[in-house]
Formats: structure tokens, C-alpha cells, sequence
């Protein structure tokens, strides 16, 4: 069996030109893997935490001491470890840093050891890292799953904190749910894309994108871009509903008073009820079948009102309400607030950590969707979790931009290679 003989790691840079962690592992039979951590802009107040120099270079941002931290302090811990156990050296970083948030070493630095770790396991015994995932997920819980190619939700319109425009919602996305296969989801999403794009271009707005590579055009309001992406869909010979539904992320925590949802874009103050029944008028006249954080993390009563109005007929997606913990995905569960949870590996820092949180969203019946952060780099391990972990939904923004398209590409090469892997149904 072979172990762990080098940690090294680097200060490298997000698709937003923000310092991040690459972390490389050398195991003693020669093989090497590397990882790259992401980074949110429109974070979760409850996530853990991304250790910053705080310092007066890169704006404070910098990561050498979460770097340091990896090459002086933790590698020791780790170094002699078989790379198969992932649970174990999961927990001895965890237990190392022995803080709540991973405030003392960074969930940064743990996470880009656990995403190294669980590349280099796959390429020492040979097999593809979404086969390891989904072995990982049986050893870790006990339960079995079944591999499947996820379909994407697309982010092709961006307004909130990730475009500097007046859209107040953060995300419009499509869902080629009426696909045959993910060739043919690439197929219909770049077309519908490019078709958005010269609708926008069309009406006098810039097609300049947001950071996730969704167009981002100063229009009047909400609705004004569900009816543009509908256009683009029929420009492409789709069916909206039929062939592609749509999906939005309101991040609904960036635009909540305390008191009230300020949609300052359309001039409107609405309490959580008046919110909720303006999101559930979209759903009635757009098919609109999925939305994520459509109220702010901390409005309970909003959460709960909104999954009783519209739970039983819209996926209702906990992004930054559940930040990928499992134990505010239970107070979820117990107090039904949403059904559907968004996974992030960098809100949790850890591999086993998100399997875990996956496991015990499949065993309460809620869905899980892999996701990516607004702050990417070109690797690709979403990818491979989606796939190995079975979960059905990816959302990694636009097809455009490689830090996006590089995940979306390592989707078709899984299903080029793979014939028994199909779409998730
Ligand atoms: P973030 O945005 O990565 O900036 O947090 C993505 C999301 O809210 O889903
Ligand atoms: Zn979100």
C-alpha cells in the first residue's frame, strides 16, 4: 500500500484574479495530484471559514498563511497516511484544528489537502475519481449509490453580487431536463446561449458576462430576463417546459433589510409573504422549476412559509441557509424548511464531511446539487463528485469561460468513455 511522502502547497489565482490554495501530494510509488480550492462572493454568514492574510497585499486577500499552514503545520499530520483512508485524514485535520468553522487552520488549507488526497488515492489504484467518490460514499456510510451523469443547471443571465447590473436576483438558469444525453445538453445550452446573446446584443444592451459567465445587461426588471431567456430558447427550435425549464438563485441574503426584500432594481419593499407570492406568480406563468435561497438565511418563518406554499411542486434549494452542514441540513429536515440542499466543498472543507452531508440529504428525501463557486479555477473535481455520488443536478454557470466550460468538458469525456453511466433521469 502505498503512503503519503510530500505536501506542498502554493498561493495560485481564481478565475476573479483572487489568491487561492494549490496543493500538490506525493505519494512514495511517485504518483502526484494536484487541487485547487474555490471561493463564493455571495457567501453564507454560517460557512466555514476561509483563512486571509488580511494584509496590505492582494487587498488583504492573500492565502500564504493558509499555504504556510499546509506546508509547516499539517503535512506532518498526514505524511505516513494511506491515501485510500480519506476518512482518516479527514478527521485528523478536523481534529487537529479542533475549531467549530475551521478558524485555525483554514478551511481553505484542510479542503486542499482533502481534494488532493482524493485525486491521488484514485490514480494510485488506477480507477477514474468518480469511481473513488462513489467507493468512498459506500466505505464512508455504508449505504450504496449509483454512478450517473448529472444535468447542468445553466447559469446564463447574472445580476446580485455577481454582475454590476440592476438585476436584484443572482441567477437565471436553464435546465435541459427533455435531453437524451449530456452531448446533446451542450448542444442545446451553447445554442441557447449564443441565441441570448444576439437577443441582448439586439435590444442595445453590452453582452459583456458576469463572473460565472452569464450575460449581464442592466434590463428593467426580474421578469424582463425570464422572458429574454424564454426568446432564446425558441430562437433555438425548444420547447420552454418541455425541452429546458428554468431555474433561479435569488441569494436572497444579499437584498433582505431584516425586514423586508428590496428588489431595487424594480423599485418594490416585500415582506416574506408578499416575496413568496411573487416567486410563486413567476412559477405560475414561467416554468420555473427550481429556485435556490428565495429567502435570506436567517428569515426561518420566511423559509418555512415558502416551502409550504410551493415545496410540494418546486425543488426549493438551501444554499447559503444549510452552507453544506449537515447539522443545519437536520434543523432543516426537522423544522421542513426547503427540500433540496446545494453542495459546496468549500462552505464544509472537507470530502468526508460533504459525503456525509449528501448522505443524510438522500436518506431524508431531500436533492442535492453539486455546485461550483462564483470564484473557480480549472479544476474539475465537481465534476467527478456529481458523477460518483449520483446526485442528478451540477451547477457550474455558463457554458462559457473556460473556468466553467473546463468542468462541462470533463462531463463529456466521462460519458464518452463510459457507456454504462447515463444521464440522471
Ligand atoms: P457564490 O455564489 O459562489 O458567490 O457564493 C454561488 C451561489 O450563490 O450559488
Ligand atoms: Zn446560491
Amino acid at each position: 500500500m502505498s503512503k503519503i511522502s510530500d505536501i506542498h502547497a502554493i498561493q495560485v489565482f481564481d478565475s476573479r484574479g483572487i489568491p487561492t490554495i494549490s496543493c500538490k501530494i506525493t505519494l512514495d510509488d511517485g504518483v502526484t495530484a494536484f487541487s485547487m480550492v474555490p471561493s463564493g462572493a455571495s457567501t453564507g454568514t454560517k460557512e466555514a471559514l476561509e483563512l486571509r492574510d488580511n494584509d496590505k497585499n492582494y487587498n488583504g486577500k492573500g492565502v500564504l498563511k493558509a499555504v504556510s499552514n499546509i506546508n509547516n503545520i499539517l503535512s506532518s499530520i498526514i505524511i505516513g497516511k494511506d491515501p485510500n483512508n480519506q476518512n482518516e485524514i479527514d478527521n485528523a485535520l478536523i481534529d487537529f484544528d479542533a475549531s467549530i468553522d475551521k478558524s485555525n487552520m483554514g478551511a481553505n488549507s484542510i479542503l486542499a489537502i482533502s481534494l488532493a488526497n482524493s485525486h491521488v488515492a484514485a490514480k494510485t489504484q488506477g480507477i477514474n475519481l468518480y469511481e473513488h467518490f462513489g467507493n468512498l460514499y459506500e466505505n464512508i456510510t455504508g449505504d450504496s449509490i449509483k454512478t450517473s451523469i448529472p444535468v447542468p443547471m445553466f447559469n446564463i443571465l447574472n445580476g446580485g453580487e455577481h454582475a454590476n447590473n440592476n438585476l436584484d436576483i443572482q441567477e437565471f438558469m436553464i435546465i435541459p431536463h427533455g435531453a437524451k444525453n449530456f452531448s446533446e445538453i451542450m448542444k442545446w445550452s451553447t445554442q441557447i446561449y449564443q441565441n441570448l446573446k444576439n437577443i441582448i446584443q439586439d435590444k442595445g444592451f453590452s453582452s459583456a458576462v458576469g463572473d460565472e459567465g452569464g450575460f449581464a445587461p442592466d434590463l428593467n426588471s426580474n421578469e424582463e430576463a425570464i422572458t429574454l431567456i424564454i426568446k432564446a430558447i425558441e430562437r433555438s427550435n425548444l420547447k420552454p417546459g418541455e425541452d429546458i425549464n428554468i431555474a433561479l438563485d435569488c441569494a436572497a441574503s444579499e437584498f433582505f433589510d431584516g425586514n423586508h426584500y428590496l428588489l431595487k432594481g424594480e423599485d418594490k419593499k416585500l415582506s416574506s409573504k408578499e416575496f413568496s407570492n411573487f416567486l410563486s406568480d413567476l412559477t405560475k406563468k414561467y416554468p420555473i422549476t427550481s429556485i435556490e435561497d428565495p429567502m435570506d438565511e436567517n428569515d426561518i418563518d420566511g423559509w418555512k412559509l415558502i416551502t409550504d406554499q410551493m415545496g410540494h411542486k418546486c425543488q426549493l434549494v438551501g444554499d447559503d441557509l444549510f452552507v453544506t452542514n449537515k447539522n443545519f441540513l437536520k434543523q432543516g429536515v426537522e423544522e421542513k424548511l426547503a427540500n433540496s440542499i446545494l453542495i459546496k466543498f468549500n462552505q464544509i472543507g472537507s470530502i468526508t464531511e460533504t459525503i456525509k452531508t449528501i448522505h443524510y440529504a438522500n436518506v431524508n428525501n431531500f436533492k442535492s446539487i453539486i455546485s461550483h463557486r462564483s470564484g473557480e479555477t480549472e479544476d474539475t473535481t465537481i465534476a467527478d463528485l456529481a458523477v460518483g455520488l449520483g446526485v442528478g443536478q451540477i451547477k457550474t454557470g455558463a457554458p462559457c469561460r473556460s473556468d466553467r466550460i473546463a468542468k462541462y468538458n470533463r462531463l463529456l469525456w466521462i460519458e464518452s468513455e463510459s457507456n454504462n453511466i447515463l444521464l440522471n433521469e
